[in-house]
């Protein structure tokens, strides 16, 4: 048999091909090539905290690494002691009540269960409903399960919340599946409760499954954002909902990979199965520092790092409010999301700063065609780049 035999088919799975095109390649591109040519290029494009974890979490992680009670494969819904401290977070920052041992799983990062959620949940031709401008993965999950996505879109005039009273019939019919991610990514959207009463009551009536992605929660510059779990007479053993929170963003944990999710306990055990069947679990040492991390939540190096990011919103808000732009600063998020100067084209916006200011935003466009003159920054670089980001920007005709 010739072992050069042309490939007819395919490599990738239609899956993979029916995933949508990436949206910034073009200025993806031009970045590397500004990199590569040496320019002094400030990347306010990057979510993915620009500090170290905090110290006690990395002594934490030093000494369980040396338990060889940690060696083993993990449990498969997470080590209990990861979920009672998760439990104990939860009870301590939202006062909701949970069972660590049916309410709580451990993820590897949220975005291991915000991807295998639809896997277990639904099946080939149902759909999913979740917003047109958000975080990716929920419309690959739902795709990789053969299931449809519907788009709720966000507007500006609504808030950049999903507009639920406008979503038709057929579309809550079909459904079985929602997704609500706030503080919001990329629009830093933070909902109350009673959007989230109202999310719940419309999922309940239309036999929906509520997931809430709250990534973001203990990112906040004033109220603290609520869980969905605090809607008055909610019960966690009633509602078919989960909610995703995350280490990465409050702990500087992004590559550490640990998260969980808290929710319904059928749910939470459907979502166990499937990962059951593709991983095995989180490192222990990584469930114990973790663990750790939530038990001082309120730490001062957390504190003080949500400190540093008021104070970077604070210069670059007002900063672009001096070259035109008429930004709202965010409540909670590490984004600052806002509508391009004089009307541009976030593209055209975006391409500028790159090209004549060596500055790298995230254009809206990419996100979808109602944020098309929108761009975001992330409050991730030093306060001295972003008082540099301003001085380039302004010499710049707008
Ligand atoms: C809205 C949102 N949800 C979830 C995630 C995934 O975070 P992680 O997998 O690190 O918990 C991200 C990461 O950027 C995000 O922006």
């Amino acid at each position: 048999m010739s072992t050069t035999a042309t490939q007819k088919r395919p490599i990738r799975s239609q899956r993979l091909l029916d995933l949508p095109p990436y949206l910034f390649i073009e200025i993806d591109r031009k970045r590397r090539a500004k990199i590569a040519s040496g320019a002094d290029v400030i990347n306010l494009g990057v979510g993915d905290p620009d500090r170290p974890t905090p110290a006690f979490i990395i002594d934490a992680m030093a000494e369980a690494i040396r338990d060889p009670r940690n060696h083993p494969y993990p449990f498969d819904a997470g080590h209990p002691d990861f979920r009672k401290a998760a439990a104990r977070f939860l009870k301590r920052r939202f006062g909701i009540d949970v069972d660590p041992a049916t309410h709580i799983l451990t993820c590897i990062g949220s975005k291991d269960g915000i991807a295998h959620l639809p896997l277990a949940v639904l099946n080939p031709g149902d759909a999913v409903l979740g917003a047109d401008i958000g975080y990716p993965v929920y419309r690959s999950g739902a795709i990789f399960a053969g299931a449809d996505y519907i788009e709720m879109p966000l507007t500006a005039q609504h808030g950049w919340l999903p507009d639920l009273g406008a979503i038709d019939a057929d579309a809550l019919e079909k459904a079985r599946l929602m997704w609500v991610n706030h503080p919001g990514n990329p629009t830093a959207a933070v909902a109350d409760l009673d959007f989230y009463a109202q999310a719940v009551q419309l999922c309940a009536e239309n036999d929906i499954i509520l997931a809430s992605d709250n990534a973001y929660s203990e990112v906040f510059f004033e109220k603290q954002p609520p869980s969905m779990w605090q809607v008055p007479g909610l019960s966690l053993d009633d509602f078919p909902g989960i909610e995703f929170h995350s280490l990465s963003k409050t702990f500087n944990m992004t590559g550490w990979r640990i998260a969980f999710a808290v929710g319904h306990p059928e749910v939470i055990s459907a979502l166990g199965a499937v990962k059951g069947n593709c991983d095995s679990g989180q490192f222990n040492a990584i469930q114990q520092a973790g663990a750790v991390a939530l038990d001082h939540s309120e730490h001062p190096e957390v504190v003080a790092m949500r400190e540093t990011y008021r104070q970077r919103r604070d210069v670059l808000c007002s900063g672009l409010g001096e070259i035109g732009v008429d930004v709202l600063p965010p409540t909670a998020s590490f984004f600052v999301w806002a509508p391009c100067p004089k009307g541009y084209d976030s593209l055209q916006f975006c391409s500028r700063c790159l090209e004549e200011a060596n500055v790298v935003f995230v254009p809206g466009g990419g996100f979808g065609v109602n944020a098309k003159n929108w761009f975001r920054a992330a409050l991730t670089v030093e306060v001295e780049r972003i008082r540099e980001t301003i001085d380039r920007l302004k010499k710049l005709e707008w």
